[in-house]
């Protein structure tokens, strides 16, 4: 067997497997209309604080690129990882988050065990062709008991669930546009990433890649 086949195999048999305690993945929780009204607030967003290749401390840039949305916004340059309350090198504030994104927390925390959870940062990665993002933990968000809560739009993506070090095995997950991710205690610091996305399987008219929404408690 060729190492990618093995690869591929492994992940199929890891697909069967439960998630990790604190993982919850809501596939289909959004419906079609609900993803157009999402990805037009996205492109609204956008509008007043564009999408950018955040740097990376080192050298080099973001494969994906960002925009954020609410009291503050998550942004990464030379001076390193962390939540700037502005748009970077402005007094503009991020746009404030719009009522379906409180809507769209309010349905995919529903039913588990953070239905009150209260985001004050929404940070939106688009992934277009050839877009990935390495294995990370979300660390410069205050209050670890919070999860981080994702929605997809667009392009279905592999998702990359590690475990507590960068070098344990991992896992993939594949997200579809619509569907919720929840990462909470006990697996918030796990690391992950985006593996692959597969271009041309948006199903939202005018998307062409694809959105995460990845709500936090930031402050
Ligand atoms: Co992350």
């Amino acid at each position: 067997m060729t190492d990618r086949a093995a690869q591929a195999d492994l992940f199929e048999k890891q697909a069967s497997q439960p998630l990790p305690e604190g993982i919850w993945h809501r596939p289909g929780l959004f419906d079609p209309l609900f993803q157009a009204d999402l990805a037009h607030a996205v492109a609204e967003i956008a509008r007043q604080a564009p999408f950018t290749h955040p740097r990376m401390k080192g050298k080099g840039v973001f494969s994906a690129s960002i925009t954020n949305s609410g009291a503050a916004g998550w942004w990464s340059d030379e001076r390193g990882y962390r939540y700037e309350p502005t748009q970077p090198g402005t007094t503009t504030p991020w746009p404030a988050m719009p009522p379906i994104f409180s809507e769209a927390v309010r349905r995919a925390t529903d039913g588990t065990p953070w239905p009150r959870f209260a985001s004050d940062a929404c940070l939106i990665n688009f992934y277009g062709p050839g877009a990935k993002m390495g294995l990370h933990q979300d660390k410069d968000e205050r209050d670890f008991s919070q999860p981080i809560v994702t929605v997809s739009l667009g392009d279905a993506a592999d998702f990359l669930i590690g475990g507590a070090k960068r070098a344990d095995p991992s896992r993939v997950l594949r997200v579809e546009s619509g569907d919720a991710m929840l990462m909470g205690p006990p697996s918030r610091m796990l690391f992950h990433g985006v593996r692959k996305v597969f271009a041309g399987t948006s199903p939202i008219a005018g998307l062409a890649g694809r959105y995460s929404l990845t709500f936090r408690k930031a402050l």
